[in-house]
């Protein structure tokens, strides 16, 4: 398992430490809707606030345009959209969309309101820096006394940030004495904040975060308690490949549901209607489902589900057998036999790791699936990791969250330690 060396086996007091956080945190007309990431972050910022550092918070939110970059490219949208025009109006009408880039990104995607939601936890000790490596950043990084912390501005803001760009990482490193990265939401990229400025830093540590997620998430995967039971949800089997082909090796129960179970049932020969289903991954269906038996692993599907009659919220619905999906229907959700078997199940097992949502989660009429497999995990008594998004979504709405043992801070990032892939952002740090 990964043992990475933690802020805690370095002298930190004095020094000037860059802290990459994962502050991307959902927000609704510039108020935070979920500050779980920031809360989750605090640990590692307190530690070195108490310890005397000098603390240097930076993070990414979105994916704006590099608005402090000269002559930043647009999006994909954007240039489609000018390829349209007339010649003669496309350097005008560019212009016009940088502008409106910059007067909208710089509102949308500030990390201002993250610095005032950490001031209200850490007593008014962050100061918010206008710029990244700008003169307001300088300055108030010189400024800074000890056990003090100023946040950067967005690090996108910066087009090269995602370039990985050796200019950028160094003129981050140059800002520092000492890199954390603490941000594991964000590790699976291979940006100048999360990997890049560990080239020109001489010491890289973890922060409590990352070290919490890699040692409960490891720790799972390594040596579970067994029953070992995986729960994958989600629309596509494509995006879970990679999960069910690591978990397969591990798990004693392997329980699909979710949008991904349609192309299962259709690479045996069901009719799904117009159920979600990707007609080029049937033979990769058939191969999951082969390798499961051969290694003896308990392969569940869903054995009924609520059909729709259309992709819509209030669309018609009833409850059928897999094998009896009728033309013109789609699966929307597991039905109420599938919620028994899969929570009867997941009561018997010593480890539950659940990634992805049953059905269409967030309409009502398609959510009990996804509420049922969220209360039978609760329940069970069993080591309980939810990957982020969608499922910890649906725990944090039904207030099981202190039910479970981990809920991971990482979406994409989580799922790709899961898959069993090496987290860029935490390669680059030292080992112990
Ligand atoms: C996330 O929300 O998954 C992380 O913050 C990473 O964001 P990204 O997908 O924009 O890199």
């Amino acid at each position: 398992m990964l043992n990475k060396k933690s802020i805690e086996d370095i002298e930190v007091t004095g020094k000037k430490v860059l802290v990459r956080c994962d502050f991307n945190v959902p927000l609704q007309d510039g108020v935070i809707t979920s500050d779980k990431r920031i809360v989750e972050a605090l640990p590692t910022i307190k530690y070195l606030l108490e310890k005397g550092a000098k603390v240097i918070l930076c993070s990414h939110m979105g994916k704006p345009h590099g608005i402090f970059t000269e002559g930043f490219s647009l999006n994909k949208k954007e240039k489609a959209k000018l390829a349209e025009l007339p010649e003669a109006d496309q350097a005008a009408a560019k212009a016009e969309m940088i502008k409106k880039a910059i007067s909208d990104d710089s509102k949308k995607f500030t990390l201002k309101p993250v610095a005032d939601r950490l001031n209200e936890y850490l007593d008014g000790k962050v100061v918010f820096a206008s710029d990244i490596i700008g003169d307001d950043a300088k300055a108030k990084i010189a400024a800074l006394e000890n056990g003090k912390a100023v946040l950067l501005e967005n690090v996108r803001f910066d087009e090269r940030e995602t370039k990985n760009d050796p200019q950028l990482s160094k003129a981050l490193a140059d800002l520092c004495d000492i890199y954390v990265n603490d941000a594991f939401g964000s590790a699976h990229r291979a940006h100048c904040s999360t990997a890049g400025v560990t080239e020109f830093v001489d010491t890289c540590v973890c922060g409590f975060l990352i070290q919490k997620e890699i040692t409960i998430m490891g720790g799972a995967l390594a040596d579970p308690k067994r029953p070992f039971v995986a729960i994958l949800g989600g629309a596509k089997v494509s995006d879970k490949i990679g999960v069910i082909q690591n978990l397969i090796d591990k798990v004693d129960t392997l329980i699909i549901g979710g949008g991904m179970a349609y192309t299962f049932f259709r690479a045996f020969g069901n009719n799904v209607g117009t159920s979600i289903c990707e007609e080029d991954k049937l033979d990769l269906a058939r191969e999951l489902v082969e390798k499961a038996r051969e290694k003896g692993v308990n392969f569940l599907l869903p054995v009924d589900n609520i059909i729709g009659r259309e992709y819509s919220e209030d669309t018609t619905f009833m409850e059928i057998y897999s094998d009896s999906i009728p033309d013109g229907w789609m699966g929307l959700d597991i039905g109420e036999k599938t919620q028994e078997l899969f929570a009867k199940t997941i009561k018997g097992a010593g480890t539950v790791v659940w990634n992805g949502p049953m059905g269409v989660s967030e309409w009502d009429n398609f959510a009990g699936g996804t509420i049922a497999v969220a209360t039978a995990v609760a329940d069970s008594g069993a080591v309980s990791i939810i990957g982020g998004g969608d499922s910890a979504a649906a725990v944090e709405k039904l207030g099981f969250a202190d039910k479970m043992t981990h809920i991971s801070t990482g979406g994409g990032a989580s799922l790709e330690f899961l898959e069993g892939k090496e987290l860029p952002g935490i390669a680059c740090l030292e080992n112990k």
